[in-house]
């Protein structure tokens, strides 16, 4: 279980805090989305879930321990690939393991059997230049994999990429965290897709963000897009729209009175 109880977190030189009294919980296993107006703080929750960040108050916990005494508890996949231009498939997935000062053969053993995980064997050798978006996300998913965290942090990893090749990795996605058996959280500005892919929504709420509401999601873990259209999902995909809508309101008028213009 991943909880965040209380957290307040103002970046330096800001002034007015992001986080506020926020507090979230995820269950292991389980697989979780976040939504929120652009700038309400999503990719800020991660630096600090990873460590980037220390929150000024409030803890996070890790099956009840402090986040502080679990090293690499989380991996993290940023909102862009990342990827090395001058590495190779397999010396890029290789990367976070490289890191931690893993054996070199070994490491390169786990790469190749990620890389085949994600349906990437024969690939190794390439380089990133010669994939597909979609392949790319791929290999920077293995190598989230492959630096060990029970829990992953995908920030918003499918958004550079067509419908057709989105919705197949979504598939693709839950079909591997089926059997991962990892927490996922997972950060998109596509509501579908929230829905799609996760048990429960968390909307980031507030300037600063105080709390998040929670949607559960009336989906089976076994599920299929003909799903998206039964009355109730349909019914909390407008909700879950009307209250970004609402919170992008909230958020422009905040900018317009934190710059003096009334
Ligand atoms: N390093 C930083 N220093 C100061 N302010 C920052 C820093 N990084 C982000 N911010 C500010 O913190 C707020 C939240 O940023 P964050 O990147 O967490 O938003 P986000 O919800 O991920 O947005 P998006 O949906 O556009 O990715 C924004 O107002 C941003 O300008
Ligand atoms: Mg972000």
């Amino acid at each position: 279980m991943l909880t965040l109880e209380n957290i307040r977190f103002t970046y330096p030189n800001a002034g007015i805090p992001i986080f506020d009294g926020l507090s979230l919980q995820a269950e292991r296993g389980s697989f979780v989305s976040i939504i929120g107006a652009s700038g309400s703080g999503k990719t800020t929750l991660f630096r600090l879930l990873n460590g980037l960040e220390q929150p000024e108050a409030g803890r996070i916990l890790i099956d009840g321990e402090p986040v502080t005494a679990r090293k690499h508890f989380a991996s993290y996949m940023p909102q862009q690939d990342l990827l090395f231009p001058w590495l190779t498939v397999e010396k890029n997935v290789m990367l976070p393991m490289t890191v931690q000062k893993q054996p070199a053969e070994r490491s390169a053993d786990k790469a190749r059997a990620m890389l085949a995980q994600v349906g990437l064997a024969g690939w190794e050798d390439h380089y990133p230049r010669e994939l597909s978006g979609g392949m790319r996300q791929r290999v920077s998913f293995a190598r989230t994999l492959c630096a060990g965290g029970d829990v992953l942090l995908l920030d918003e990893p499918f958004s550079a990429l067509d419908s057709i090749t989105r919705i197949s990795l979504q598939e693709w996605l839950l079909d591997q965290w089926r059997h991962l058996e990892k927490t996922i959280l997972f950060i998109t500005h596509d509501v579908e897709e929230a829905i799609f892919l996760s048990q429960k929504v968390l909307v980031l709420t507030g300037h600063p963000v105080t709390g998040l509401q929670e949607f559960p999601v009336p989906m089976p873990a076994e599920r299929s897009r003909e799903m998206l259209l039964e009355p109730q999902v349909a019914r909390l995909k407008e909700d879950l729209i009307a209250l970004l809508r609402s919170e992008a309101k909230a958020g422009e008028q905040y900018n317009l009175n934190e710059s003096g213009i009334r």
